[in-house]
């Protein structure tokens, strides 16, 4: 595949010409834990094209690595259809899937699963010595993975000798190493500092569009994923809720003027000192009678267009998120956006 046509199909993904390398139609996944069923998934229908960045956000357990795991044929579905590049990929024998996994697709796990007694190097090319690749040609292959993501200096260190983010490179690395069609990455920022994820979101998508490669991810940050992603798809309980860019969601949803979080009681003055210094918003106060919640009102400048009033809004849930808050609920006055976007309602 070229570069051009990959940049053409990033700027027009839902164009008539593009072609999609994943459909999911209703797809169910239900965990039975013996005491109850969990409904990881409810019925998600989505379509990925050819060379697109996809994020998939959502609060945490709304199913996210769930549908990675589903899309990728790593775990069964109940009902629905998965189609991955023209094929059913439930229909697949063992053989098969393991097969189609092994050429065509990467992955970068929640948590790091790098093994701890390999170098940098020998972590990357285990994916190639298992399909039978030369150690020769793997080594060379694994050295220049290393060096795309600027690691050609850590190859001989293990990794825990390298900081957090080295090591999601080296799983990025290793995910690349095949240059697999199609990469799945599962929160590939997890446990950096927000420039960190900005970084690394920007060299995954510069090392797909260099290749061509399809990449599906999941995050929780939304400024981050703004830049770097051009389609955001939002989970909540289990279901798409939104889908577009994130300018297009927020531009979708009126203005908000106020906004009313939950948090849970002992976190409520880390949340206020929090707020009180979030982007685009005016004032944090306690609502009256209402314990566990805060009020906030977002400034001047975030009410002029609905666009920099979400603005005002993300600027609140980033403080959040980043001061480690849990949030609890949310709702958000005369907008939509509460419903798609943040609604970060527990599952009751
Ligand atoms: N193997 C499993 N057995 C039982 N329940 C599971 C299993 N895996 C996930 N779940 C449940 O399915 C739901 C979705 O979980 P999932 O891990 O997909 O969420 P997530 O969006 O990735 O969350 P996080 O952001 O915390 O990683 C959760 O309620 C979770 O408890
Ligand atoms: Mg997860």
């Amino acid at each position: 595949m070229t570069v051009e046509r990959t940049r053409a199909e990033e700027t027009a993904p839902a164009s008539a010409g593009a072609s999609p390398i994943i459909q999911a139609t209703d797809v169910v996944k239900t965990y039975d834990t013996g005491r109850v069923e969990v409904h990881a998934l409810r019925g998600v229908s989505l379509t990925i094209q050819r060379g697109e960045m996809v994020a998939i956000m959502g609060p945490s357990g709304c199913g996210k690595t769930t549908l990675l795991n589903c899309l990728s044929g790593l775990d069964t579905i109940d009902s629905g259809l998965i189609m991955v590049g023209g094929a059913d990929i439930n229909r697949m024998s063992d053989n098969e899937k393991t097969e189609y996994r092994a050429r065509r697709m990467g992955f970068v796990f929640q948590f790091y699963n790098l093994l701890p007694v390999l170098s940098s190097v020998e972590n990357v090319e285990l994916p190639l010595l298992v399909s039978g690749v030369s150690a020769r040609e793997a080594r060379q292959k694994a050295l220049a993975a290393l060096g795309a993501v600027h690691l050609g200096d850590w190859a001989e260190h293990r990794p825990g000798e390298l900081s957090g983010g080295q090591r999601q490179r080296v799983t990025i690395a290793r995910a690349l190493v095949n240059d697999p069609k199609l990469i799945f990455l599962d929160e590939p920022t997890l446990g950096l500092d927000p420039a960190g994820q900005r970084q690394m979101l920007q060299l995954i998508r510069n090392l797909a569009r260099q290749r061509g490669t399809t990449v599906i991810l999941s995050t929780h940050f939304l400024d981050e994923v703004e830049q770097a992603c051009p389609r955001v798809i939002i989970l909540n309980r289990g279901r798409v809720v939104a889908q577009g860019t994130v300018a297009e969601m927020i531009r979708k949803a009126a203005a908000p003027r106020t906004g009313r979080f939950q948090v849970p009681s002992e976190m409520q003055e880390t949340a206020l000192t929090a707020l009180k210094g979030a982007r685009g918003v005016a004032s944090a106060a306690y609502a009256d009678g209402h314990d566990g919640s805060l009020m906030i009102t977002l400034d001047e400048a975030s009410l002029v267009t609905a666009q920099s009033g979400g603005a005002g809004m993300r600027g609140a849930i980033t403080a959040l998120m980043d001061a480690g808050v849990p949030i609890l609920s949310f709702e958000l006055e005369g907008s939509r956006l509460s419903d798609a976007f943040f609604s970060m309602t527990k599952e009751d």
